[in-house]
């Protein structure tokens, strides 16, 4: 069956925005002889003003959205990254910038919990594209921690220099991608072209040299003197993320940077039998694999390559601070002892509370997928969150 026979239809005005912007990668498409790739696809289909995912207004993140974060869990998520950003605080300047900060949730447990803890930040910068989801954030904050609010404060660009921590959870996966399909040791570039009876559909050409280059290095990284895996091998190329990390790792002067997010060291990014790469789509709490179900209704996604992301830090001159599971890097930032710090009186929530933690550890869940990294510049490698086990090592 297809995606769209069994997920629900959007609403008629979302509909309307979603052809709209269809309307425009067509144009798109049509401007560049026919074929785009991915990774402007993906673009548009999440940041077009007005008209993208993350652009336009519908809601996106918690129970009635299309997919839960951690933040939007449970606060202990919040909790444990303020204890590690009060750590840091010790050694670097007490100010955070957050990369697309999404509902603001996470940047108000922090605000509240580092309060807490006699280590509120000088300054919370956000980095966010999106303006409808500033003015969320703004919202949230100004509620839930109204004396802080005047410390908050929205840029429009990367700042140029950062001393302090830099955080983004769940950001690099959010980061448009290219898709490579290996076929018979040749390397084809997947895009997108319209398709015949209206809607658009992958398209392959033969990848320029320097695409064919970044392809086979990461893929035979992974595959070793086994060689290709039989039969065709699709998968993504995270460049921007890439980009992205190496630019704020060089603009990190003093202090450290911590990423959450799904995914994996490139020996199992690109394991042979991952033959279908990880793009995913996530719609009402459905996940499938249609980029081009409804334009603009749906997150877009690929799971993120670490080892790529660990060598655009190092490359920048950052020293690693860790690398582990969410869920070890949560048990060591005190999780469950925060947990069982609740107060019982409202049992409901208390179990509720309890079900977050449990997802976001459970191998089955959120614990074992999502990891935690961290780099550093003229900080000690002495994170918490890394304190018991640090897998590091496995991205060489
Ligand atoms: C999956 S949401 C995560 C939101 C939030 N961090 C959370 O955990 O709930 C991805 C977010 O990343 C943002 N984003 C993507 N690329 C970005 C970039 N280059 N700079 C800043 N934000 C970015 C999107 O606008 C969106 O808010």
């Amino acid at each position: 069956m297809r995606p769209d026979e069994i997920l629900p239809a959007p609403p008629a005005h979302a509909a309307q925005v979603s052809r709209e912007l269809a309307a425009r990668v067509a144009d798109a498409i049509g401007q560049a002889g026919g074929w785009i790739g991915f990774d402007r696809y993906m673009d548009m289909a999440l940041y077009e003003p007005r008209l993208g995912y993350y652009a336009a207004g519908s809601r996106k993140f918690g129970a009635d959205g299309d997919f839960v974060t951690a933040p939007e869990l449970s606060p202990l998520f919040g909790q444990c990254l303020a204890a590690q950003c009060a750590h840091w605080f010790d050694s670097a300047p007490a100010s955070i910038v957050e990369f697309g900060a999404g509902s603001g949730e996470m940047a108000a447990q922090l605000l509240e919990s580092l309060e807490t803890l006699g280590a509120a930040p000088q300054r919370y910068e956000i980095v966010e594209l999106s303006a409808e989801l500033r003015g969320r954030q703004r919202e949230l904050l100004a509620r839930r921690v109204p004396a802080l609010l005047g410390r908050v404060s929205w840029l429009d660009a990367l700042p140029l220099r950062i001393e302090g921590v830099v955080l983004a959870n769940e950001v690099l996966d959010a980061m448009p991608v290219r898709l490579f399909r290996f076929s018979e040791d040749r390397v084809f570039e997947r895009g997108v072209a319209r398709a015949p009876g209206g809607g658009f559909a992958f398209a392959d050409r033969p990848g320029d040299d320097a695409f064919a280059a970044r392809v086979r290095q990461a893929v035979s990284e992974a595959w070793g003197a086994a060689g290709a895996p039989a039969g065709d091998y699709v998968s993504e190329i995270g460049e921007q993320a890439e980009g992205w990390v190496a630019t704020v790792a060089a603009r990190l002067a003093r202090g450290a940077m911590l990423l959450l997010d799904y995914g994996f060291p490139r020996a199992e990014y690109y394991h042979p039998d991952r033959s279908g790469g990880t793009l995913q789509c996530h719609y009402r709490h459905r996940v499938h694999g249609d980029p081009f179900l409804w334009p603009g209704l749906q997150d877009v996604t690929a799971h993120v390559d670490f080892t790529a992301v660990s060598r655009a830090a190092l490359g920048a001159g950052l020293a690693p601070l860790g690398y582990n599971s969410q869920a070890r890097f949560l048990l060591d930032c005190g999780l469950l002892d925060r947990l069982g710090a609740l107060p019982r009186d409202d049992a409901r929530e208390w179990a509720r509370q309890a079900r977050a933690a449990q997802m976001l550890l459970s191998e089955a869940e959120m614990g074992e997928l999502f990891k935690a990294i961290a780099f550093g510049r003229d900080v000690p490698d002495d994170a918490p969150g890394f304190a018991t086990r640090d897998r590091r090592a496995v991205l060489q």
